[in-house]
């Protein structure tokens, strides 16, 4: 078993540094939030996932998972170092890598042993080759350092399911021995690996995330198209998800896709291609169509009623998707903004996300416990994110509770013929 230290606590970090710990490595999770730090010795997770508060209790009784702000201790005698820290979007759609740089300045600072440095962040490609080149730069003692690149593909709210039964694990690598160090960290997961050169792992995971964004716009691009002529997404997604050449999953048209990773990761890989003067079409399109589509509905309900003006507008989802209290790039952020401008009262419900919106917008919204407290008297309905709880409502108590049963539904929940039949205008993405 190895003795590993991973540097940054956010989602990528932590979901790692806990299931290494699982598998049996020896694992001391570093971050500079101090309170975090104290917060998850108690074994409580600073973000909303399932399994993960569990693991993170066993790991820690147990004596395999350690938390510090204290780096140089961590990184000293580590057999290697993952580096989980944030690359944040750029205004001009670039990634930040200053994190990367202050912890590779603090690893070439403190390590005195033989050490792999193992990027887990999405940097665009090449950014290992500099860091390996900054970590050379700046080293004080005198040990050998490499860096391997080992991409991350994890989903918010499934995360820890995700890492532990991975499809696979990419690993980037520009020598025999950092290649079987990786191997050996890995072995115990049982996963299937695919050992490549790090600058094409550095590009497996931009192909893989920007591949699955154009997958979602070119079906919310042909839901559209869908209302136009007639024809019904869900039907036209189900008939092709035969195709095992199409696939079955990535199919759902909605109100277009948020989170970490697709919003930042189709901008940076197009902004990596313009640096090389390369125009890459097919991600730029996939941007565009996305963009447009967060605000389809709050269009089609702009032009339905005269106003928002005094209306009471019930928002059921707040997350950019179920599992997750994650508000990064949410269709909710897009949309109430333009609701708040237009005048509209908001009733806000989502069963996680509530905490987090508050923070951004304390005032101006309700924000209520359940979805009927959201729905009683109002005139018009938004629905953001595919919640069990949401989903729960039933057609007839969009009918009961409304004052007018109007309900845009950015994520198709409803069969179209059930609202109708329960009396309620309804309108989705694509049918
Ligand atoms: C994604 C990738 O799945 C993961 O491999 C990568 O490492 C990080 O980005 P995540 O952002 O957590 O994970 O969520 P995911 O479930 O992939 O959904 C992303 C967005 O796409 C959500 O807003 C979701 O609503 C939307 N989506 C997904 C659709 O609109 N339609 C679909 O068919 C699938």
């Amino acid at each position: 078993m190895m003795k590993i230290a991973v540097a940054g606590t956010g989602y990528v970090g932590l979901v790692a540094g806990v299931c290494f710990a699982e598998v049996g490595h020896e694992v001391t999770c570093v971050d500079v939030d101090e309170m975090k730090i104290e917060s998850m010795k108690s074994g409580r997770s600073p973000i909303y996932e399932r399994d993960l508060e569990e693991l993170m209790k066993k790991n820690y009784v147990e004596g395999r998972l350690h938390y510090t702000t204290d780096y140089a201790n961590a990184y000293r005698n580590a057999e290697a170092i993952f580096i989980g820290v944030g690359t944040p979007e750029q205004a001009d759609g670039s990634a930040n890598l200053s994190y990367i740089a202050t912890v590779a300045r603090q690893i070439a600072e403190n390590v005195e042993n033989d050490c792999l440095v193992v990027v887990k962040s999405t940097v665009p490609v090449g950014t290992n080759d500099k860091v390996e080149q900054f970590i050379k730069d700046f080293i004080v003692h005198d040990v050998k350092i490499e860096v391997a690149s080992n991409p991350e593909f994890l989903a918010q709210g499934t995360a820890v399911h995700d890492t532990l039964h991975a499809a696979r694990v990419i690993i980037g690598t520009e020598s025999k021995e950092a290649e079987d160090k990786m191997l050996k960290i890995y072995e115990p997961f049982h996963l299937p690996i695919v050992s490549v050169k790090r600058r094409s792992a550095e590009m497996i995971k931009y192909a893989s995330n920007d591949f699955l964004a154009l997958k979602i716009s070119y079906m919310n691009d042909i839901a559209n198209l869908c209302e136009m002529v007639g024809a019904d997404i869900e039907d036209v997604a189900k008939g092709m998800s035969f195709d095992d050449r199409i696939g079955n999953r990535f199919l759902n048209a909605g109100i277009g896709f948020g989170g970490s990773c697709f919003p930042k990761d189709t901008k940076a890989l197009e902004y990596l291609a313009r640096q090389h003067g390369y125009e890459l079409k097919t991600v730029k399109a996939a941007i565009e169509v996305n963009k447009k589509q967060k605000t389809v509905l709050f269009r089609k309900a702009s032009n339905r009623l005269i106003t928002f003006s005094g209306l009471k507008v019930a928002v059921l989802g707040l997350t950019f998707k179920p599992g997750t209290d994650d508000l990064r790039e949410a269709p909710s952020l897009e949309n109430i903004p333009l609701l708040l401008e237009a005048g509209a009262k908001i009733y806000a419900y989502d069963p996680v996300g509530i905490e987090n919106f508050r923070k951004r917008y304390p005032e101006h919204i309700t924000y209520v416990n359940n979805p009927q407290e959201a729905l009683t008297d109002a005139n018009v309905c938004f629905i953001f994110t595919e919640w069990a709880e949401i989903k729960n409502v039933q057609p007839m108590e969009y009918k009961n509770w409304m004052r007018t049963a109007l309900v845009y539904d950015g994520r198709n929940i409803y069969p179209s013929k059930d609202m109708e039949k329960a009396g309620v205008e309804y309108y989705s993405i694509g049918r």
